[in-house]
């Protein structure tokens, strides 16, 4: 036998007894005559005690043998502790050793496994396996297993059926790159991996079940961020016979269920934004709402007072930073400093003191008396003490920069706790997206998402004021899911794809299979996805996402424990009847 009980398990009632335990030797404490060990599993650690002159000798050479990480079997008695430890489970008792077996050694780790480990990142991701043994790690992928088990109960309860839809597909209309794998039995042909089941959801809507449900790996080949990966995994649903409403309430169910099963938190009911409210506020289709520092526009009190750049600007918008009016100097450089950076953009900002003895001070006082200040500090409805910041310029660039001055104020006065959760839906999606490089219109959902219908007269007219029956799910200003109600009319469809600059040839060869099926009775149908990696790392308060999949890609989209992607031998090249053309590096 190899454990009677595990490292997690044993309490001041289990004293006494003769136990067996197997595990990784966490660390060893040699004080001469007393020698501890933790030994640790999955479950816990737990302390064995060897003492000289209680212990036979033998047992205590062996011990002194054993270094960290090796996976030893141990056999003892519980007792209780002398100096208990109240931070562990286990810290009332120990073990008094009577025998132990080598099980495993192992070489010394590159890294420290403990909590705060000294390993940096790269070295880390090369020994993943070691890296997950240490507890901010196991904790996630267990939080994670939590949230899949409590996703599936809640689903399950409501109907849904979860299917599986195939991996080697064509072609999907989320708007990234595919990534591609070659047919041998095809050669010259490549089946692409799915940015997401779009298409077979819809299907099995079609096919009358109703009800879809899958976690379900998606592929995209785009840049990395903290909260993006090539692969990833969704919450993807589908329902029949549904409106927008339908939708939005089963899925509000879920996110109220996981909060209350894994956190204990009720969430009350998620507020509603449109999309046109969500950036004219917050700059943003993702407001962090746990917060308020609301946009507040300025043209009608800050233009055709002299100052050129505001004057020659499609906006003049600001955010009032609550008590900040004791900024020094140093403090406001620095904020210009962070809104010119490339990622942001600015060309500078401008800001107004409201000191607490109601006078003034700006950047900008040679263009504003006093008078014009208070105008301004009357709409921010800003109070003596509070500081003002203002940008200017094109409307949709501007909206952007002040969201990242917004988002870093809330982050520098402490607005942004992260077990603070704010959820909600944006709504009112547009459903087209101009992109001025291919000079056409692009679905900013996907071409499968339905057109308000008191909209859709305008899809030849005016294609850019259409709005979708889209929604995204919001959470502390993190996108956690989209979805939309679907196109199940084959003539509003055809429109949809006219609109989004497509020949019906070209939209037949790319979609022809989801176009003909729906010639067979596809019922209403609508749903959504929620990016189920982001919902983990949310849960648990984190912004990458990368520590919440076990064996993830670095930023460069690569594995550098199994050193992928990588290339393969002429052999398999030829039988797929390809060729690599080298590119420069
Ligand atoms: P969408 O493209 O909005 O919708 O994706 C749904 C959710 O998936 C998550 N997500 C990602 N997570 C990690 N890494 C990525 N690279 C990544 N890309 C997306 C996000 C996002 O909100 N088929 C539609 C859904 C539908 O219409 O039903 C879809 O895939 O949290």
């Amino acid at each position: 036998m190899l454990r009677t009980h595990t490292c997690g398990e044993l309490r001041l009632s289990d004293v006494n007894k003769t136990v067996i335990l197997s595990g990784w030797v966490q660390r060893i404490r040699d004080k001469g005559g007393l020698i501890w060990i933790d030994l640790r599993d999955r479950y816990g650690i737990t302390q064995l005690l060897l003492e000289e002159g209680r212990t036979g000798a033998q047992l205590i050479e062996n011990a002194r043998k054993l270094g960290r990480e090796y996976v030893i079997k141990v056999t003892g008695k519980v007792i209780e502790r002398v100096s208990k430890n109240p931070k562990m489970d286990t810290g009332d008792i120990e073990i008094d050793m009577e025998s132990i077996e080598v099980l495993n050694e192992s070489k010394i780790p590159p890294f420290t496994i403990e909590d705060d480990t000294d390993g940096g990142e790269e070295l880390r991701m090369k020994y993943r396996y070691l890296d997950l043994r240490r507890n901010p790690l196991k904790n996630n992928l267990l939080l994670r297993h939590k949230l899949s088990l409590e996703t599936r109960k809640y689903l399950d309860s409501q109907n849904f059926v979860e299917v599986e839809t195939p991996y080697l597909i064509k072609s999907t209309p989320e708007g990234a790159r595919d990534f591609v794998v070659p047919s041998r039995m095809n050669p010259g042909e490549f089946y692409a991996l799915p940015q997401s089941p779009q298409t077979f959801k819809q299907l099995l809507m079609v096919a009358g079940y109703d009800r879809y449900y899958q976690l379900v790996k998606c592929f995209r080949d785009e840049d990395l961020r903290a909260d993006r990966q090539p692969e990833f995994t969704q919450i993807d649903c589908e329902m029949s016979f549904v409106e927008q409403e339908d939708v939005l309430n089963t899925f509000e169910g879920l996110i109220k269920y996981l909060f209350k099963e894994i956190k204990g938190i009720e969430i009350e009911d998620l507020p509603r934004m449109s999309f046109d409210e969500a950036m004219q506020k917050y700059g943003s289709d993702k407001p962090d709402i746990r917060f308020g520092m609301e946009f507040t526009e300025l043209n009608d009190v800050a233009q055709n007072k002299g100052f050129r750049v505001f004057d020659d600007a499609e906006l003049v918008v600001g955010i009032n930073a609550p008590g900040c009016a004791g900024y020094t100097r140093k403090q406001l450089d620095k904020l210009t400093d962070f809104v010119k950076r490339p990622q942001v953009g600015a060309k500078g900002l401008v800001y107004v003191k409201y000191n607490e003895d109601g006078s003034f001070k700006s950047s900008v006082d040679k263009f504003f008396n006093a008078d014009d200040l208070k105008n301004w500090a009357d709409k921010f409805g800003a109070r003596p003490g509070d500081l003002m910041l203002v940008l200017s310029g094109e409307k949709d660039s501007v909206r952007k920069q002040l969201n990242e001055l917004r988002l870093e104020m809330g982050e520098r006065l402490g607005l942004r706790n992260p077990s603070d959760y704010k959820p909600l839906w944006v709504v009112d999606f547009p459903l087209l997206e101009w992109d001025e490089e291919t000079r056409r219109y692009h679905a900013m959902h996907h071409p499968f998402t339905s057109p308000k219908p008191e909209d859709t007269g305008r899809l030849e007219s005016d294609p850019g004021s259409v709005r979708a029956n889209a929604y995204d799910l919001v959470i502390n200003g993190v996108e956690i899911g989209g979805g939309s109600i679907r196109i199940h009319d084959r003539e509003l469809q055809k429109q949809m794809f006219k609109a989004l600059g497509f020949t019906e040839e070209e939209a037949q060869n790319q979609f022809g299979f989801l176009m003909n099926a729906f010639e067979y009775g596809a019922p209403p149908h609508g749903g959504i996805a929620l990016g189920f990696d982001r919902l983990a790392a949310l849960f648990a308060g984190q912004d990458s996402i990368r520590d919440f999949i076990a064996f993830p890609k670095n930023n460069n989209g690569r594995d550098v424990m199994i050193d992928s992607p990588s290339e393969i031998s002429k052999e398999q090249l030829d039988e797929l009847g390809l060729k690599v053309v080298p590119v420069k590096k």
